[in-house]
């Protein structure tokens, strides 16, 4: 299993934009193998985020211009790309953001920088490498890599644009028994650590599009519809799907039992902008 401090992960994490110029070493290249085997390896088996995955370590070719490659210039330096390819099935892309993100956050947990692209990368140029299916999609590649201290001029655009640095607050987040109630931290109890870090998880444009009601014991997720969403891909759901694993690792660090389901009914009434996806239940 992949162990390390949750919690110092989630909150080092950043996306970084802009790498040195050099390619993973040795041990940090058979670290990440190992991990990308050992996640892919359960992306089958663990509803409710079951869809055959495929994540790839591709090397820019010696000699491409890495600002180039595909992704509008908001990339710089790096050697190595992570390619997630999936099976196209209804609940791929929660499952994408709940597989994907341990990666991210095991890379981080070692000091590599990595950055989830939706938007700003061009499919073409990365899917020759691939050889993609019919029945597969390729929602994500994320540059991985020893991040520069300083960031491009870019990449404080992008996070200025995105208010990166900020996240909403709890009331807007987390809801006890119903829609509308606030749920605060002395509530949450010792559930307000993994939605504290569940909280801190990055979205596409960082919507953060969660939104979880606590009632006995049980915690629903529902993702908020964006009706200004501009790719066809269904990226809120993925970032539910983010921010589950968050949720999932932290509640297991502090040996908070429970496990995923789907639930037919959940007995909460939902607004309109709101849909159902799973529910976190505690044993
Ligand atoms: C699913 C997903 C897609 C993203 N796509 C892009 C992208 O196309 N280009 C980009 O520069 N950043 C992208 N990001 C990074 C977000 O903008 C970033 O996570 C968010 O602003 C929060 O900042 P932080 O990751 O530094 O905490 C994406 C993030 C996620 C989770």
């Amino acid at each position: 299993m992949i162990k390390f401090d949750i919690e110092k992960a989630v909150r080092e994490r950043k996306s970084a934009r802009s790498y040195k110029s050099r390619t993973l070493n040795d041990r940090d290249r058979e670290r990440i193998k190992e991990w990308i085997a050992e996640i892919t390896e359960t992306t089958e088996s663990s509803e409710p985020f079951s869809a055959p995955m495929r994540i790839r370590l591709l090397t820019v070719a010696k000699g491409t211009d890495t600002e180039k490659l595909g992704t509008y210039g908001v990339i710089r330096g790096v050697k190595e790309f992570l390619a997630v390819t999936v099976k196209n099935t209804e609940n791929a892309p929660e499952a994408v953001g709940y597989h994907f993100e341990r990666l991210v956050l095991a890379a981080t947990s070692i000091g590599l920088g990595t950055c989830w692209l939706a938007g700003t990368f061009n499919r073409e140029q990365f899917t020759e490498a691939l050889d993609l299916k019919d029945d597969e999609l390729f929602p994500i590649v994320c540059p991985i890599g020893y991040p520069m201290n300083k960031q491009t001029v870019i990449n404080r655009v992008f996070r200025k644009a995105s208010k990166s640095d900020q996240r909403r607050e709890w009331s807007e987040l987390f809801f006890e028994n119903e829609f509308g109630t606030p749920l605060s931290k002395e509530h949450a109890g010792e559930y307000a650590f993994p939605l504290e870090m569940l909280r801190l998880a990055p979205s596409a444009a960082n919507r953060q599009p969660w939104r979880i009601v606590m009632k006995d014991n049980h915690f629903h997720f529902y993702r908020m519809e964006n009706p200004r969403s501009k790719y066809s891909y269904d990226l809120p759901r993925l970032d539910v799907g983010i921010g589950a694993c968050h949720f999932h690792m932290a509640a297991q660090e502090r040996s908070l039992d429970g496990e995923f389901t789907v639930l037919s009914d959940t007995g909460i009434a939902e607004p309109s902008d709101m849909k159902y996806l799973f529910t976190w239940i505690s044993r």
